[in-house]
C-alpha cells in the first residue's frame, strides 16, 4: 500500500454555516485541517467583530471532543464597513482578513460591496492593521459573460486594488481561469490565491455531461479546459502565491436539485483526497504538502502546523448522501469512487 504522510494541512476558504447545519458538516473538516479560515456569508452576513465572536464560539462549542480544530475568522465588507470595525476585528486576535464579494456575486453577497470606492478608507485601515484582504473576483454586470466575469474583475477591480493600497495583502480566492493564474503570478509581493479541488479536477463539461448536473455548480463557475491545466500547473508549481482553500459549500439537496439551484460544491468529506488526486494526476505528490499545509500558514503568518496526517492509496465509494439537519447533502463524487483515503477514517 503506497501511504503519504504530511504536515497537518489548513483550509484557507470554507463555508460551515451555522446552527445544526454547520454541526453536521464541521468533523470532516476538523477530522482533516487543524485550520480553516471560515466564510462570513451567512444570513445575516457576519459584518461586525462581535457577530463573528459569538459565531466562532458556536463552531467551537460544535466541535466534536477530541478535535483540536482552529476556526479562523473574517469580516463580511460592506459599503458601510468602517475602519474603526476593521481596528476592532485586528484586536480581536482571531479575525485574520475580511472578505470582498461583490454584491450579487454569489451566495448570501446582497449586502456585499457595490463599489470599490465605498471601500478604499477601510482597506487603507486593512492594510496598516494588517489584516488580509479576501476577494471573490466576480463582476457582476449582466452584460458580461459568466464565463468573463473573473477574468474581467481582474481588469477592472483587482488591478486597482493591488496598486493602490501596496501595503494590503490580497488572497484572490478560488481562482478559475489562466488570466487569474497569471495575474498572480506577475503580481506585487503580497498577493496570493486559493485553489479548489473542483477546479482542479474538472472542467466545464462536468456541468453538463449527459444532462444537467447541479451538484458541479458552483461559483466561479467551472471553467475551460486550458484554464484547468493553468490551475494545475499552478498549484504542483514551487510558486509560494498558490494554496489549499476547498470553498466547500453545503447547500440541502433540494436547494440545488430545483429549476434554480444555489451555487456550491461539497467537498469537505475528502477535502485533502482530493487534492491527493489531483496531484498525482499532475504527477508532483511531492508538492502536495507546500500547497496544502506551508504555503497558507506562511502567507498568514501563523506557525506551520507540526502534527501530520496520513493518506493512503485505496480508493473509497463516496456515500450518495450525508445527513444534514434533517436534510440531505450530495458531496463532491457522490456515488464514486475517490484514489484516496484519509489514515484512520
Ligand atoms: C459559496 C456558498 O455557497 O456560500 N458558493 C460557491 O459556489 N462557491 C459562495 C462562494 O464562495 O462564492
Ligand atoms: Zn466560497
Amino acid at each position: 500500500m503506497t501511504t503519504l504522510r504530511i504536515r497537518r494541512p489548513d483550509d484557507w476558504h470554507l463555508h460551515l454555516r451555522d446552527g445544526a447545519h454547520m454541526a453536521a458538516v464541521l468533523p470532516h473538516t476538523a477530522r482533516r485541517f487543524a485550520r480553516a479560515l471560515v466564510m462570513p456569508n451567512l444570513k445575516p452576513p457576519m459584518t461586525t467583530t462581535a457577530a463573528l465572536g459569538e459565531y466562532r464560539a458556536r463552531i467551537l462549542a460544535a466541535l466534536p471532543p477530541g478535535l483540536a480544530f482552529q476556526p479562523m475568522m473574517t469580516l463580511y465588507l460592506t459599503d458601510r464597513t468602517s475602519p474603526a470595525e476593521i481596528e476592532r476585528a485586528s484586536a480581536s486576535g482571531y479575525i485574520v482578513g475580511a472578505k470582498l464579494y461583490p454584491a450579487g456575486a454569489t451566495t448570501n453577497s446582497d449586502s456585499g460591496v457595490t463599489s470599490i470606492e465605498a471601500v478604499w478608507p477601510a482597506l487603507e485601515a486593512m492594510s496598516e492593521a494588517g489584516l488580509v484582504l479576501q476577494v471573490h473576483g466576480e463582476v457582476t454586470d449582466a452584460a458580461v459573460d459568466v464565463f468573463d466575469r473573473e477574468a474581467e474583475f481582474v481588469d477592472r477591480i483587482l488591478a486597482r486594488v493591488v496598486e493602490r493600497i501596496p501595503g494590503l495583502r490580497v488572497v484572490f480566492e478560488h481562482v478559475t481561469t489562466a488570466r487569474a493564474v497569471e495575474f498572480v503570478r506577475t503580481a506585487r509581493p503580497g498577493v496570493a490565491a486559493t485553489i479548489t479541488p473542483q477546479h482542479l479536477l474538472l472542467n466545464r463539461n462536468a456541468i453538463f455531461e449527459g444532462g444537467i448536473r447541479p451538484h458541479h455548480y458552483c461559483l466561479p463557475v467551472l471553467k475551460r479546459e486550458r484554464d484547468r491545466l493553468a490551475l494545475v500547473a499552478a498549484a504542483t508549481s514551487d510558486d509560494p502565491r498558490y494554496f489549499l482553500g476547498t470553498d466547500s459549500a453545503p447547500h440541502a439537496r433540494h436547494t440545488k436539485e430545483t429549476s434554480c439551484g444555489c451555487a456550491g460544491i461539497y467537498s469537505a468529506h475528502a477535502g485533502i483526497e482530493l487534492y491527493a488526486e489531483a496531484f498525482e494526476a499532475a504527477g508532483r505528490l511531492d508538492r502536495l504538502e507546500a500547497f496544502a499545509s506551508e504555503r497558507g500558514a506562511d502567507f498568514y503568518r501563523v506557525p506551520r502546523n507540526t502534527d501530520t496526517i496520513t493518506l493512503e492509496r485505496v480508493p473509497w465509494r463516496v456515500p450518495d448522501r450525508y445527513p444534514y439537519a434533517g436534510d440531505e447533502l450530495v458531496p463532491m463524487r457522490a456515488g464514486d469512487e475517490i484514489g484516496w483515503r484519509l489514515s484512520g477514517e
